[in-house]
Order: structure tokens, then C-alpha cells, then sequence
């Protein structure tokens, strides 16, 4: 599987908006156990603002590990940021973690590595750790798209069903639960988001398609959006298996 390098993913959006990632947070801190001595780490944790806002939130005394395979300029400072593949990460670490955040990344990797990544995941958490893996609803999806873009993002949902399988099969999942957050956002701010390329989806479409898609974008919607970010959320907890 090719890589796919995503910058603008939370440049200045809802995705890094203090709204979400507050309402991400609580919802997190629902799920877990943590407090001020616990290990975070979040893999591709883009510019890191989801556990920078854990490390001021739970007063960590150890800065939360992200990693991640773009260095962002803008990344937050609250946390310990490694520029590495998911993989190798696990073959030099010796910490063990309270949490493991994988957040809408998932999805990235090849099946092979998935269930390397679990494997590992598996082994280097606590006895209470807790692994929360985030990814598109598969079923309801209202983000706003053109029909190439809509093709696209069907084809992906369709490959994470097949990574729902194996998270459930390998990891074993604990629970399953909804994170809904109600996006609002001026058309034109969303049309800059696609210009940006900020989902994996838009990577590989060439000038003429995204042009021919903002078009379509501009024509279909009214001038400020609104609709529901859906994600599921995977949920593994070490104690109870
Ligand atoms: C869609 S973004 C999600 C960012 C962040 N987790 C969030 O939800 O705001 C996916 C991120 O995963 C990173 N990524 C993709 N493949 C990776 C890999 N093999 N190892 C580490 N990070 C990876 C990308 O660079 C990107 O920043």
C-alpha cells in the first residue's frame, strides 16, 4: 500500500477546533481510568492537539507520546512528538501505556500491518490500559462530498467493515460505541478543506477533479453546512479479557 501523506487533516478546522477536541476528550476520559501519572501515546496523532489537550486536562507529569509520519510545524508543545512509522516505534520502546489512541488513522495501513499494529498495541499497555481505536461510521456517513469524492469514501467504508472483522477478531474488542460531533461550517471554509486535500480520499485526485468536485460542492450545498461527524469507536480494555 502506497503512503499516503496527509497535512492538512486538522489545519485550522473543526478537527482541531477547542469544541472538538473537548467533546472528543470527554468522551475519552468516559472510557478510561487515567490520572496524572498515566502513559499516553497517540499514533498519528497529526499535530498532536487531541492529547496536548489530555496533558493539560489530567495535569500529566509526563508529556503524552505522539507519532506521527509528517512533523508538523505547528505541532503542539504539550507533547513528546516522534517523526516515525507506527511499526518500528514498537520495536525500540520500552514504555508501557495507560492508553493507546488511534484516531482515524487506521484505516491508512495495510491489513498485514493492522495486525501487527494490534499485536503490538496489545503488548505494550498496561494491566488497566485501555486502546481506543477511532475510524469512520461505515454506516452513516454525512460528510459532504462530490461524486467522486462520495465513490472514493464508499470504497474506503467498504474496506474498514473489513477492518472492523479484524479488530474484533484479534483484539478482542470490549465495546463498541458512537462518537457523533455536529459540524457547522461556512461552505467556503469546507471548499478550502478540499482544496487542502484533508482527507486520504482526495490525495490521489488530480487539479481537474478537485476543481470539477468544488464546483459540484458550491452547486449542491446551501453557505453554511451543517451535518453529523460519525465515528465508531473501538474499545479494548486489557483487564477485562
Ligand atoms: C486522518 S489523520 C488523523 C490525525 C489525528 N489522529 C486526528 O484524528 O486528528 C491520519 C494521520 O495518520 C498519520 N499516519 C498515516 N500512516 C501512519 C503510520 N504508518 N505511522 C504513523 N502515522 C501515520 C498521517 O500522517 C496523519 O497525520
Amino acid at each position: 500500500m502506497a503512503l499516503i501523506v496527509i497535512k492538512n487533516w486538522d489545519n485550522k478546522n473543526w478537527l482541531s477546533s477547542r469544541q472538538y477536541i473537548n467533546s472528543l476528550n470527554n468522551f475519552i476520559l468516559k472510557q478510561t481510568r487515567l490520572n496524572s501519572f498515566s502513559n499516553i501515546l497517540d499514533i498519528g496523532c497529526g499535530r498532536g492537539k487531541i492529547i496536548g489537550n489530555l496533558k493539560s486536562r489530567l495535569n500529566l507529569k509526563k508529556k503524552p507520546i505522539g507519532i506521527d509520519l509528517v512533523n508538523h510545524k505547528d505541532k503542539d508543545t504539550r507533547i513528546q512528538f516522534k517523526k516515525i512509522d507506527a511499526l518500528p516505534f514498537f520495536s525500540k520502546n520500552k514504555v508501557k501505556f495507560d492508553l493507546i489512541l488511534i484516531k482515524q488513522t487506521i484505516h491508512l495501513l495495510s491489513i498485514k500491518k493492522i495486525k501487527k499494529l494490534i499485536s503490538n498495541c496489545k503488548k505494550n499497555l498496561n494491566l488497566n490500559g485501555v486502546i481506543l481505536i477511532f475510524s469512520l461510521d461505515p454506516y452513516k456517513n454525512e460528510i459532504p462530498s462530490f461524486a467522486l469524492m462520495k465513490k472514493k469514501l464508499n470504497k474506503s467504508l467498504q474496506r474498514d467493515k473489513k477492518i472492523a472483522k479484524i479488530l474484533l477478531k484479534y483484539l478482542p474488542i470490549t465495546n463498541l460505541k458512537r462518537f457523533v460531533y455536529t459540524v457547522k461550517i461556512q461552505k467556503n471554509k469546507y471548499i478550502e478543506m478540499i482544496k487542502g486535500r484533508f482527507i486520504s480520499n482526495l490525495i490521489s485526485m488530480n487539479e481537474k477533479d478537485i476543481n470539477n468536485g468544488i464546483q459540484e460542492i458550491k452547486a449542491r450545498y446551501k453557505k453554511k453546512l451543517k451535518f453529523n461527524d460519525n465515528l465508531v469507536c473501538f474499545i479494548y480494555k486489557k483487564g477485562k479479557i
